[in-house]
């Protein structure tokens, strides 16, 4: 049984003072019984990664402490980076790597994708791996081209036990931030598809435990039909997350 994994991906918003507020008023809204039924990560930006975590040590909350991106390399020249050594010192767990804002705004390829899920892995953290199709790649029919062509690539290396404790979140990028949601029959469809690449690179055992998360404009109101589907495992929550009522809802499976 894979638990639901509902991840908040604050992008470039909330200060670290903001950061504090915002988990505190969380950890008011959600409570024990919800994270039974399902974990709950938090990505800030890394100039708040810190203060949150000591927010979530001293209150022993279960949130799980996320990060955003992070460099291949553990240290170096690399002006303006994150090394993944770092993250997990700071008791990061979960790593958004190849996020479509990243891959068309900051020119991430597969293969960096590629190597950051290796260094994450390597650090004892989870890869929370992004794909997905644009529009015009969607209306000409590419999209299972496009997504399962970035798993592939993005898992290229990798044995099967690291794939089975990985997470895949699939989402279209004409979703994200536009209020347009990929229905539910979508997002399981392509869920499935992810599953079924999975199970081709690395095994039935991985596929089964894989989790794959749908994101794109996921509300409190349409979480519940989107976990109900059988291959969706959770959401990567963007603009929902920054405000703590609704992600708390979102956390809450709708409920
Ligand atoms: P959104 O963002 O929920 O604001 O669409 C999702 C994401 O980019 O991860």
């Amino acid at each position: 049984m894979r638990k639901p994994l509902i991840s908040g991906n604050w992008k470039m918003n909330h200060n670290h003072f903001e950061a504090i507020q915002c988990v505190q008023k969380l950890a008011y809204l959600v409570g024990k019984e919800d994270f039974d039924r399902a974990d709950v990560s938090i990505h800030p930006p890394f100039t708040d990664i810190r203060s949150v975590q000591t927010v979530i040590d001293a209150d022993r909350l279960q949130f799980i402490l996320g990060a955003q991106h992070c460099h291949w390399d553990d240290k170096g020249a690399f002006t303006g980076e994150v090394s993944p050594s770092f993250l997990s010192k700071l008791g990061v767990k979960y790593v958004i790597c190849g996020h479509s804002e990243r891959r068309e705004l900051f020119g991430e390829t597969d293969q960096m994708v590629a190597n950051k899920v290796a260094a994450i892995l390597r650090h004892g953290m989870t890869p929370i791996m992004c794909c997905g199709e644009t529009l015009s790649e969607r209306e000409s029919g590419q999209t299972e081209a496009k997504v399962l062509g970035q798993v592939r690539a993005g898992l290229a290396g990798r044995k099967p036990e690291q794939v089975a404790s990985m997470v895949i979140a699939y989402e279209p990028i004409w979703a994200i931030g536009t209020g347009r949601t990929a229905t539910s029959d979508d997002a399981q469809h392509m869920c499935a598809a992810i599953r079924h690449a999975v199970a081709g690179l690395a095994g039935a055992d991985a596929a089964a435990s894989i989790r794959v998360q749908y994101g794109g404009s996921v509300k409190a109101g349409t979480i519940a039909e989107l976990i109900a589907q059988p291959d969706v495992d959770g959401a990567l929550v963007g603009g929902a997350s920054l405000d703590p009522d609704e992600f708390a809802r979102i956390a809450k499976l709708g409920a």
